[in-house]
C-alpha cells in the first residue's frame, strides 16, 4: 500500500503527501471497516491520520471535502442493507495522558456557568464494534453498525444471536415507544483464545485479536455462525428514546438500562473530581489484563445531561465526552530476520528480530515465533512489515505480515536444517511441532541449562546469570550445571577475570554453598528434566522422598504418581537412564547437594494402585481433606469417572454426570462409612448380588 509510512511534510512535496495518505487511510479504512482485516494497528492509523490534519492545517488550500478527516467512519458494505440512525452516532475525541484530560476540562469548564460542579462517569473503552439497538413497544426491532455514523449496516438477524442483547425489555409501566441503545458488541478473550485454537487446528486463518474476531463473526451472512462465536455485549450509552421516565444525569440512565435489562458494565464509577478520574485511568492501565475482554482506553462522560447539552458536539465528537487512550499494545514494524534460539532441553525456537518499536509500554526488538508450523501460519517472511503484539506481561508475539507492503520476491523463511550453535542436523519427531537440536553438549543447551539450574525457582544461586555463565563458558570456567560446584575450587581463575572483585567472587560462593540445601523438588526442576516443571518437581519430590528412590524407579512406579502422566514419567525414567545424567548425580552427591524430600508419610499406604473419585460433600472430611486422606495412602483422586476409576465415593449432593457414570462403567458407589473402611482397610465392600 502507497503512503503507508508517516513521513515529515518537510520530506516530500505536500501535494503529493496528502494523495498518498489519503489514499493510505481509505485503504485501511476498507480493510477495518468492509474486510475486517486490517493490516496495521490502530496507533499506526491513527499516526497517519495525524499526519493528514497536519498537512492540512498547514496547507489548507489542500483540504477537500472528501478527505478521511472529514467524514466518520466508513461506509456500509453492500452485502447488508444500510440503515439510517434515528441519531448519528458519534465518534470519540482522544487525549493521551494527564496533561491533554487537564485541557479537556478546562475547555468544558469554560463554556460551562462560571464555577459549575461537574461529576464524571468513568467507562471502559470496549475494543469491540459500536453497536446501535433500536426497541419498538420494548420490542428488539433492528440492531445497525455504526457505518458512516450517519448511515450503518443492518446486522439484527445476527446480533440476534448474541444472548446477552435483550430481545424484550423489563419496563414496568414506563415502555418507551421508540429506544435506541448504543453499546458494545465484543468477544471475551477466553472466546477469542478458543475460537482461534479450533480454526489453527482446521487450518483457517487466524484472527489477530478479539475486536477483529467480533468484527468477522458479526459480518456473516449465517447467523448461525455468529451464534456459534461467543459474542457479548455491553450497553454505555442511550439514543434516541421516545417515552419512558424523565432522566437527567447518565448515570440514572445506566440504571435505567440496566433494569431494562441491559448488560451494563459492572466496572462503571461516578466520580467529582478529575484527579480522580485520571487515577481511575491509571488504575485500568496497570489492570486492563484482569479483564476478561479487551479495553483500549477508558471513556469518561459528563453526568449531567443538562450540562451535556450546553456543551454540544462538535461535527463528529461529543464535547462531554472523550476517551483516554491506553498506550497501544500493537504496532507495525519491519522483520530484519528470523533466527532459532537453543534451549536447555534442546528446543529450538524461531523467533523475530525486529526494527526496535514502542509497543505495550516498552521497545520492543525480538518476539517469538514459536515453531516451524506457526511461521509457516502466520506466513511471515524477512523483509516483511508485521504486526506486532505485547500484552501486559505476555512475551511479545508477531501476529503476521502486512501484505500490501511485501516487497516484491520475498521468499518464504525456511527452518535451518542445522543447530545455529553447533551444527548438529535438527530433528523434528513426528507428531511434535518443535525441532530439536540432540546434542547433548551443545553449548547453547549448556548455557541454558546452567542459567537455569541457578534461576530462581531451582537451585536459587544468585549471580549465575545470563551474563556470568556466558563469561564462565567461554573461560572454560563451567562446561555444564555439574562444574557449578567446582567453581568453589577456582578462585584463583576467578580473580582473574576483570568483571569479579573478591565481594562478587565471595558472594557468588555463598549463594553456591547456599544452594546444597535447596528441597529436593526444586533439585528435580533444576536438573533440566524435559516436562518436569516446578510443580512436576515438588510431586515427585513429595511422592519418592529421596533422589536415589527416583533413580531406582521403574517407568511404570514414576507413572503410578498422581500428577504423573505416562509421558512426563518416560521422560523423567529416560533422564535418569542416561549416564551422563547418573554421572551429573553422583557429582552433586559429592559436592553435598541435598537429595532428601519431605518426610515420608506416616500414614499406612492401603490404597497404592487405586483411583478414587470423590462427589457431594462429606461430614467427615473437606473436599481437600478427602482427597490429602486418598492421595497420602498411596492413590490417586482424579475428578472424574472412568472405566479405570477404583471407586466413586458419594456424599450429600452428588455430582448426577458422576454418579450416572459410574453406574454406567460398572464403578463401585460407596457411601462415606465405606469409603472410611477403604481407607482403613483397602477394602471395598463385598457387592450385594
Ligand atoms: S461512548 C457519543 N462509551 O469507542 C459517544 N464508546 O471512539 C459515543 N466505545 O464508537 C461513544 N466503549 O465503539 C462510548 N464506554 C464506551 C465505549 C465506547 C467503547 C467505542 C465505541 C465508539 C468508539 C469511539
Amino acid at each position: 500500500m502507497p503512503g503507508s509510512t508517516p513521513r515529515s511534510c518537510e520530506e516530500v512535496d505536500p501535494s503529493i503527501r496528502v494523495v498518498e495518505l489519503r489514499d493510505a487511510i481509505e485503504y485501511h479504512n476498507r480493510r477495518y471497516h468492509e474486510l475486517d482485516e486490517p493490516e496495521v494497528s490502530d496507533a499506526d492509523y491513527d499516526a497517519l491520520v495525524v499526519e493528514l490534519r497536519a498537512v492540512e492545517s498547514e496547507h489548507p488550500e489542500l483540504l477537500r471535502a472528501d478527505s478521511p478527516t472529514q467524514r466518520l467512519g466508513f461506509t456500509p458494505a453492500a452485502q447488508f442493507s444500510a440503515v439510517t440512525h434515528v441519531q448519528p452516532m458519534m465518534s470519540l475525541d482522544n487525549v493521551f495522558g494527564w496533561l491533554e484530560l487537564a485541557a479537556w476540562d478546562a475547555r468544558n469548564r469554560k463554556l460551562l456557568e462560571p464555577g459549575s460542579a461537574l461529576r464524571y462517569v468513568v467507562e471502559l473503552k470496549i475494543d469491540g464494534l459500536a453497536m446501535s439497538l433500536t426497541y419498538s413497544q420494548g420490542l428488539y426491532k433492528r440492531a445497525a453498525t455504526r457505518g458512516d455514523g450517519r448511515v450503518g449496516e443492518d446486522v439484527t438477524e445476527n446480533v440476534r444471536t448474541i444472548a446477552a442483547v435483550p430481545k424484550r425489555l423489563v419496563t414496568g409501566d414506563a415502555t418507551p415507544t421508540l429506544l435506541e441503545v448504543r453499546g458494545e458488541v465484543y468477544m471475551p478473550v477466553k472466546a477469542f483464545a478458543d475460537l482461534n485454537a479450533r480454526r489453527g487446528e482446521a487450518g483457517e486463518p487466524l484472527f489477530a485479536n478479539p475486536r477483529n474476531s467480533a468484527a468477522g463473526s458479526l459480518r456473516q451472512k449465517d447467523p448461525r455462525v455468529t451464534q456459534s462465536r461467543e459474542l457479548s455485549f455491553w450497553c454505555y450509552q442511550l439514543g434516541a428514546v421516545q417515552g419512558g421516565p424523565a432522566l437527567r444525569s447518565h448515570w440514572e440512565t445506566l440504571m435505567f438500562l440496566a433494569e431494562c435489562g441491559f448488560p451494563v458494565n459492572p466496572e462503571i464509577q461516578v466520580v467529582d473530581s478529575l484527579e480522580a478520574v485520571h487515577e481511575l485511568c491509571l488504575y485500568w492501565q496497570a489492570h486492563r489484563h484482569d479483564l476478561p475482554y479487551e479495553i483500549d482506553g477508558i471513556v469518561i462522560k459528563l453526568d449531567d445531561l443538562a450540562q451535556r447539552s450546553e456543551l454540544g458536539s462538535t461535527s463528529k465528537a461529543p464535547r462531554w465526552a472523550i476517551a483516554y487512550k491506553l498506550p497501544p499494545e500493537e504496532r507495525t514494524t519491519k522483520l530484519l530476520r528470523i533466527e532459532v534460539s537453543i534451549g536447555r532441553t534442546g528446543k529450538a525456537t524461531p523467533f523475530a528480530v525486529l526494527e526496535p518499536v514502542f509497543v505495550g509500554g516498552s521497545t520492543v526488538g525480538m518476539a517469538t515465533l514459536h515453531n516451524q508450523d506457526q511461521v509457516k501460519v502466520k506466513d511471515v517472511r524477512p523483509g516483511d512489515t508485521v504486526l506486532v503484539r505485547k500484552a501486559g506481561d505476555v512475551i511479545p508475539e508477531v501476529l503476521g505480515p502486512v501484505l500490501s507492503l511485501r516487497p516484491e520476491g520475498l521468499a518464504p523463511w525456511e527452518f535451518p536444517t542445522l543447530c545455529p550453535r553447533c551444527a548438529t542436523p535438527l530433528v523434528r519427531p513426528d507428531n511434535e511441532s518443535d525441532h530439536r537440536c540432540p546434542n547433548i553438549d551443545c553449548p547453547a543447551q549448556a548455557f541454558a541449562r546452567i542459567v537455569h539450574f541457578g534461576s530462581r525457582g531451582a537451585m536459587d544461586i544468585e549471580g549465575l546469570g545470563d551474563k556470568s555463565v556466558e563469561l564462565f563458558l567461554d573461560r572454560a570456567l563451567l562446561l555444564d550445571v555439574g562444574d557449578v560446584y567446582q567453581l568453589a575450587q577456582r578462585t584463583d581463575d576467578l580473580r582473574a577475570l576483570d568483571r569479579y572483585g573478591e565481594v562478587s567472587i565471595q558472594n557468588l560462593l555463598a549463594a553456591i554453598e547456599k544452594s546444597k540445601t535447596r528441597p529436593l523438588g526444586n533439585l528435580l526442576f533444576a536438573l533440566n528434566i524435559r516436562h518436569v516443571g516446578g510443580t512436576v518437581g515438588q510431586i515427585l519430590a513429595k511422592a519418592f522422598h529421596h533422589l536415589d528412590s527416583i533413580l531406582d524407579a521403574t517407568e511404570q512406579h514414576i507413572a503410578e504418581v498422581e500428577g504423573v502422566g505416562p509421558i512426563i514419567a518416560r521422560s523423567v525414567f529416560e533422564w535418569f537412564a542416561r549416564p551422563e545424567h547418573r554421572q551429573l548425580v553422583e557429582r552433586l552427591r559429592v559436592a553435598g547437594v541435598n537429595f532428601e524430600g519431605p518426610a515420608a508419610p506416616d500414614v499406612a499406604q492401603t490404597l497404592v494402585g487405586m483411583s478414587i473419585v470423590v462427589t457431594g460433600t462429606l461430614a467427615g472430611f473437606s473436599r481437600d481433606g478427602a482427597e490429602e486422606a486418598i492421595t497420602s495412602r498411596g492413590a490417586k483422586s482424579p475428578s472424574s469417572v472412568s472405566k479405570k476409576t477404583t471407586a466413586l465415593v458419594v456424599g450429600a449432593e452428588p455430582g448426577a454426570s458422576k454418579v450416572a457414570k459410574a453406574e454406567s462403567v460398572g464403578v463401585p458407589v460407596l457411601d462415606e462409612a465405606a469409603f472410611v473402611h477403604l481407607l482403613a482397610t483397602g477394602e471395598l465392600p463385598t457387592p450385594v448380588a
